[in-house]
């Protein structure tokens, strides 16, 4: 039985990943160790948590003594290291915290994973998940390649695109085998409320401002969390070692147009008559080092490997949508307490 260790699978893409694996594939033991920062969440897998074929395991990358224990004990074929700290916003007040779990904890487990494994690494595999903001920001035109260089912005971005140049030396000096993937921006069920779409999601439903950073000029690449985890799967099966692969949408939105959409598609489903949720938008204090533009040309993975978007964005969104309205519990849940917080320091003028 191959035994896959999945970090960071309470979070929002990994508690997708850790579904998909788990249903798809019964004859894997999957494991899915989390810390349970305030962004894991063990209702966000809470319909697999019986199944035969899966574990939970709270800890945290950065404890190389947890690590040792567990990989003794349960010798992980392969890894899907999702686990980070991934809010740029919480980044630019916190960079330590970053350099922490997306560095630290990525080397932690690159070097727990080459001592079990250094005599053989045939059939095991490292897969690291990053993200397109490694590439820094893109004008008006062009796109992200696997061939662009790296030009990160902001301390979420450093400390990815530093994980990601530690598996590809860990690769080079001591041959262990890894896939990169780096991916634009993600919507859909169970995203915690701090990042835009579900933010923006939670303040129409409680009549809050929507603030938009800047001009909403930016524009940003979506893809349906579920395409993610479908290339995932299909790219840590495809034996592709020592490659990194772009995974985006083909679907770039200037936020004020993306928001604008969100308000109409809300005004709907909520039945609006009088005002439209448009009028909540705010045009608020810019992000420090705000990035531009990202768009990922996705072809490699397209020509590949055939992998391309299944979900249309409108749809998508009117999915994402509709399971914020349906799941108003999971969401008061996760807004209580530290999120008030939090929103009162980055929010207020
Ligand atoms: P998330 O913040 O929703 O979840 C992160 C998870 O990691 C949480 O469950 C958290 O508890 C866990 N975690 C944090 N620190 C940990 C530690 N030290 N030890 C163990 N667990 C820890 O993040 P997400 O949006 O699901 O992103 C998952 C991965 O995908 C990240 O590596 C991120 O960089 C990458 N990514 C995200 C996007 C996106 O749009 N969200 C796009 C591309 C790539
Ligand atoms: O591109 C992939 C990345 O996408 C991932 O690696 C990150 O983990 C993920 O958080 C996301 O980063 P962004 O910074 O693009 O996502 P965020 O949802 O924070 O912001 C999207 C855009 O919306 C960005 O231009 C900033 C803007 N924004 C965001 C918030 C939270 C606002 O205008 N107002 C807001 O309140």
């Amino acid at each position: 039985m191959k035994s896959i260790l999945i970090t960071g699978g309470a979070g929002f893409i990994g508690s997708h990943v850790a579904r998909l694996f788990v249903k798809k594939y019964p004859e894997y033991k999957i494991y899915n160790l989390d810390k349970l920062t305030y962004a894991g969440n063990l209702e966000n897998i809470s319909d697999i948590e019986d199944f035969k074929n899966y574990r939970f395991i709270k800890g945290d990358i950065c404890d190389t003594d947890l690590l040792l224990r567990v990989f003794n004990k349960y010798k992980f074929d392969s890894i899907i290291h999702l686990a980070a700290e991934s809010h740029v916003d919480r980044s630019i007040t916190n960079p330590l915290d970053f350099v922490n779990t997306n560095v630290i904890g990525t080397v932690n487990l690159l070097n727990q994973f080459k001592e079990t494994h250094k005599n053989n690494f045939d059939g095991k595999l490292f897969y690291h998940v990053s993200t397109d903001e490694v590439y820094g920001s893109l004008g008006e035109s062009g796109f992200f390649t696997e061939e662009t260089s790296y030009d990160p912005n902001s301390p979420y971005s450093a400390s990815k695109a530093s994980s990601d140049h530690f598996v590809r030396a860990y690769g080079e000096t001591y041959g262990l085998p890894y896939i990169i993937s780096n991916c634009s921006n993600n919507y859909g069920p169970h995203q915690f409320p701090e990042k835009l779409l579900p933010l923006f999601i939670h303040n129409i439903i409680n009549s809050r401002p929507l603030p938009v950073y800047g001009d909403g000029t930016y524009t940003r690449d979506w893809l349906y969390v579920k395409d993610h985890a479908c290339a995932i799967d299909i790219l840590f099966h495809s034996n592709k070692i020592g490659h990194t692969y772009n995974i985006g949408g083909f679907n770039e939105w200037k936020n004020i147009d993306l928001v604008k959409e969100l308000c109409a598609q809300m005004d709907i489903k909520l039945k609006k008559k009088e005002s439209s949720s448009e009028s909540l938008i705010e045009f608020v204090k810019d992000r420090p080092g705000h990035d531009l533009r990202y768009a990922i040309d996705a072809s490699k993975i397209k020509k590949d490997l055939n992998w391309k978007p299944s979900v249309n964005f409108k749809k998508g969104l009117s999915l994402t949508i509709d399971w914020y309205l349906n799941n108003k519990n999971w969401l008061k849940n996760v807004t209580s307490g530290e999120y008030r917080n939090y929103y009162k320091k980055q929010y207020s003028a």
